[in-house]
C-alpha cells in the first residue's frame, strides 16, 4: 500500500488524475471503476481540463461505477448515473455503450446484480478502480458487517451513510433506503485501486482504514491486502496517522 500524501484537497486531485491519466494513456482501452461522492468531483475537472487540452482520450475505455441508489431512475438528479454525467461523462469522450452503472430503475435486485457482474466480467475485469471513503470505512456502499462481501449486491444503507448523504437530498426521508453496490470482492480483483480522502472528519478513519487491524467491521481495512493500492490523502485527513 503507498500512501501519497498531498497538501490539500486539490493536490490530492491533482496527484490522483495523474496516476488515472497515465493508466489511460499507456493503456488506452482501459476498463476504469469510477466513483461518486464528493472526494472524486477534483479528479473528474482536472481529468477534463487534460482532456479539453488533448493530453488524454477516452475513446477507447470503459467504465463501471461502484454503485447506485436502488429505486432512483438515472435522470433523477440525486441519482449516481446523473452525478456521473454531470461531473464527468457529458463532458469527455467515453462512448455511451461502454458507460455502467447499475440500474436503480430495475427492483429486481438479484437479476441486476447477477447483470452487472457479467458485465464486468465481459469487459476483463476493471484496471483502475478509484474509490473514496465513506465516514464509517465504507467503500462503494459496502457498509460494516460481519463478513466482506463478494460480487454486487443490494445493500440496507446504514443511518450514519444516510445521515452523510442527506445534505444532497431535500431532507433524510428522501435519502434512498438501499444501494446496488460492486461488492469487496469485486473491488478487490481489481488490477489497480486509488483510493482518495480528503479533510479533518475522515482522519480518525483513515487511521483505522489503513493502519488498523483488517476487519469486515471497516470494510476498507482489506485494502491493506491488495498488491496495488495508492490512497492519495491530503494533510488533514493524514493528520491522526
Ligand atoms: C457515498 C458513496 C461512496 C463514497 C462515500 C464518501 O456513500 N457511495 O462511494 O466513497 O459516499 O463520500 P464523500 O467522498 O462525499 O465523502
Amino acid at each position: 500500500m503507498k500512501i501519497i500524501r498531498a497538501k490539500d484537497y486539490n493536490d490530492m486531485s491533482r496527484k490522483a488524475a495523474n496516476i488515472i491519466s497515465a493508466q489511460v494513456i499507456l493503456k488506452p482501452d482501459s476498463v476504469l471503476g469510477l466513483a461518486t461522492g464528493s472526494s472524486p468531483i477534483g479528479i473528474y475537472e482536472q481529468l477534463i481540463k487534460w482532456y479539453n487540452k488533448g493530453d488524454v482520450d477516452f475513446g477507447a475505455c470503459t467504465t463501471f461505477n461502484l454503485d447506485e441508489y436502488r429505486g432512483l431512475t438515472a435522470d433523477h438528479d440525486q441519482s449516481y448515473h446523473y452525478f456521473m454525467h454531470k461531473n464527468f461523462f457529458d463532458a469527455i469522450n467515453v462512448p455511451a455503450e461502454r458507460i455502467n452503472l447499475p440500474d436503480g430503475a430495475q427492483l429486481d435486485a438479484e437479476r441486476e446484480c447477477a447483470r452487472y457482474d457479467a458485465a464486468i466480467r465481459a469487459a476483463g475485469g476493471i484496471d483502475l478502480q478509484l474509490l473514496g471513503m465513506g465516514l464509517n470505512g465504507h467503500i462503494g456502499f459496502n457498509e460494516p458487517d460481519e463478513f466482506f462481501s463478494k460480487g454486487t449486491h443490494c445493500v440496507d444503507l446504514t443511518e450514519s451513510t444516510i445521515e452523510a448523504n442527506k445534505r444532497f437530498f431535500a431532507s433524510a426521508d428522501d435519502v434512498p433506503r438501499q444501494a446496488y453496490t460492486m461488492g469487496v470482492q469485486t473491488i478487490m480483483l481489481a488490477r489497480r485501486i486509488v483510493i482518495v480522502v480528503s479533510g479533518e472528519n475522515k482522519a480518525d478513519i483513515v487511521r483505522q482504514a489503513f493502519f488498523g487491524p483488517v476487519t469486515p467491521r471497516v470494510p476498507a481495512t482489506i485494502l491493506q491486502l491488495h498488491t496495488d493500492v495508492s490512497v492519495v490523502a491530503d494533510e488533514a485527513a493524514l493528520s491522526k496517522c
